[in-house]
């Protein structure tokens, strides 16, 4: 088989990048080490199966060090544990809905019956219990993610605390042999006693967290403020990134290195692609390979670089600010020798152009989809099992708005009118101001009502979120 050789070029890389981050976002006393959130055990004796139990509740953390904080979890922990999974594995997973209010677990981006994903149409109440049932799809081996997403309140839990990650393997996963990494972006903004700070309703803030999305000066991943990441010299990692944040687009970069994508949201890529850096915008995930091109002893970071989806007027005072996200320190062992990477991760046969049935347009504006409203009473779109369309997504406003359509994964065509440069299973796009997307999608299977939405979560709250009828 065809292999690219990553190596490493020692001394290229500065050692700390510390400088050039303008900080307004906290940081730790003492620097945590990057762990994981516990895995999801799984209480069934089949092969084959995978069945677990998630419990949203309240709780009492310390997200902020020295801080207790009222928050919501799942099995108490925030992030919640990670579901993992293989290609055609049975998923059971029941929900218990200890939350004073009504909720539902949205395994988002995952292809799995109407009656299974957890949208509005699927409230569980208070106190409430649900049995999500479903055989995950082979060929989507992928990073995935679970969030709430009652009606009008998601905004509210996923700042609460209820987000974790799905993992789904495949037995004949090319690059499993790389060891693997975890990190979930999410962000959040606490008053001094350590609540998280959702301001009053009339508040100028309010009304900017409406027009933003809600934002927070406090960057986690897996819930850690800036950990430490550990790798070797000449050691090459595949990092799965999930931003779970519910408005923040994050734009990867480690200075003075390429980043070398392998995934998309919904899984491998067909090659890598060498990338200076990675816009991820909320709900979107990533598959990283990252190369330890600095010598041993040294560190460097991980960091978001300043990306503008915002309209001017409420645009953030330090929107230009480059954040650190995680430092990368280099153990002292000497270098690795080259790691080698396939040159081909998997086919991904192009859905076909001639074959649409039809072009949805989709225009959005600022909080409506079409004009319109959310009326979870309404199909805006209809269309009809089996067939393929082209969904044409037009940002008519100044400001970015993530789109993402439920239960079927589809592929970019392109973006105002330039080819997409590869091909991948997504199932977000962002589209950013003024600009178009376009991108083709087959209905396979499971007839139903699904939603499609932007995942700035107060958009979507506010009703930037309409309705597929597959029939
Ligand atoms: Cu990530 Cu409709 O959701
Ligand atoms: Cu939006």
């Amino acid at each position: 088989m065809l292999v690219v050789l990553l190596t490493t070029t020692p001394g290229m890389q500065a050692m700390t990048q510390h400088a050039s981050s303008a900080r307004s976002v906290a940081t730790a006393p003492t620097a945590p080490t990057l762990s994981n959130p516990p895995v999801l055990k799984n209480i069934s004796s089949k092969t084959g199966t995978v069945e677990v139990t998630i419990t949203a509740a309240p709780a009492r953390l310390e997200l902020v060090p020295g801080k207790l904080t009222d928050v919501y979890a799942y099995n108490g922990s925030v992030p919640g544990p990670t579901l993992e999974a293989h290609e055609g594995d049975r998923v059971i997973i029941h929900f218990r809905n200890n939350l004073p209010e009504a909720s539902t677990i949205h395994c988002h981006g995952v292809h799995l019956p109407a009656a299974m994903d957890g949208s509005p149409f699927g409230l569980i109440p208070a106190g409430g219990h649900f049995d999500y049932e479903f055989t995950i799809k082979r060929g989507t081996a992928g990073t995935y993610w679970y969030h709430p997403h009652p009606d009008v309140r998601s905004e509210y839990q996923v700042a609460m605390g209820l987000f974790g990650a799905l993992i789904v393997r495949a037995n004949d996963d090319p690059i499993a042999a790389i060891p693997e990494r975890l990190l979930i972006l999410s962000d959040n903004r606490f008053r001094p006693d350590g609540a998280i700070d959702f301001p009053d309703s009339n508040s100028v803030q309010a009304e900017v967290d409406e027009e933003n999305g809600r934002e927070g000066n406090v960057l986690f991943v897996n819930g850690h403020i800036m950990p430490t990441l550990s790798i070797r010299s000449g050691e090459v990692q595949r990092w799965r990134v999930i931003n779970a944040s519910p408005s923040r687009i994050y734009r990867l970069a480690i200075p003075g290195q390429t980043l070398v994508q392998v995934a998309s949201d919904d899984g491998l890529l067909e090659h890598p692609v060498e990338m200076k850096d990675i816009l991820l915008a909320n709900s979107e995930r990533v598959e990283l390979l990252v190369r330890g091109t600095g010598p041993p002893s040294s560190q460097t970071e991980l960091q978001t670089l300043p990306y503008d989806r915002y309209m001017p007027q409420t645009r953030p005072p330090n929107w230009n600010a480059t954040h650190s996200l995680v430092t990368l320190r280099y153990s002292d062992a000497p270098p690795m020798p080259p790691v080698a990477v396939p040159a081909v991760l998997r086919v991904i046969p192009a859905l076909d152009t001639m074959k649409a049935a039809a072009t949805q347009v989709i225009v959005m504006s600022q909080g409506l989809i079409n004009g319109r409203m959310m009326d979870m009473n309404r199909v805006d779109v209809h269309a009809t099992l089996g067939t393929t369309e082209i969904w044409q997504l037009e940002n008519v406003v100044g400001m970015d708005h993530p789109f993402h359509l439920h239960g079927f994964q589809f592929q970019v065509l392109d973006r105002n009118g330039v080819p997409e440069k590869f091909r991948s299973w997504k199932d977000v796009v962002n589209v950013p101001k003024h600009e178009s997307v376009r991108f083709i999608v087959q209905y396979t299977d499971f007839p139903g009502k699904w939603m499609f939405h932007c995942h700035i979560l107060a958009h979507e709250d506010h009703g930037m979120m309409g309705v597929l009828e597959v029939q």
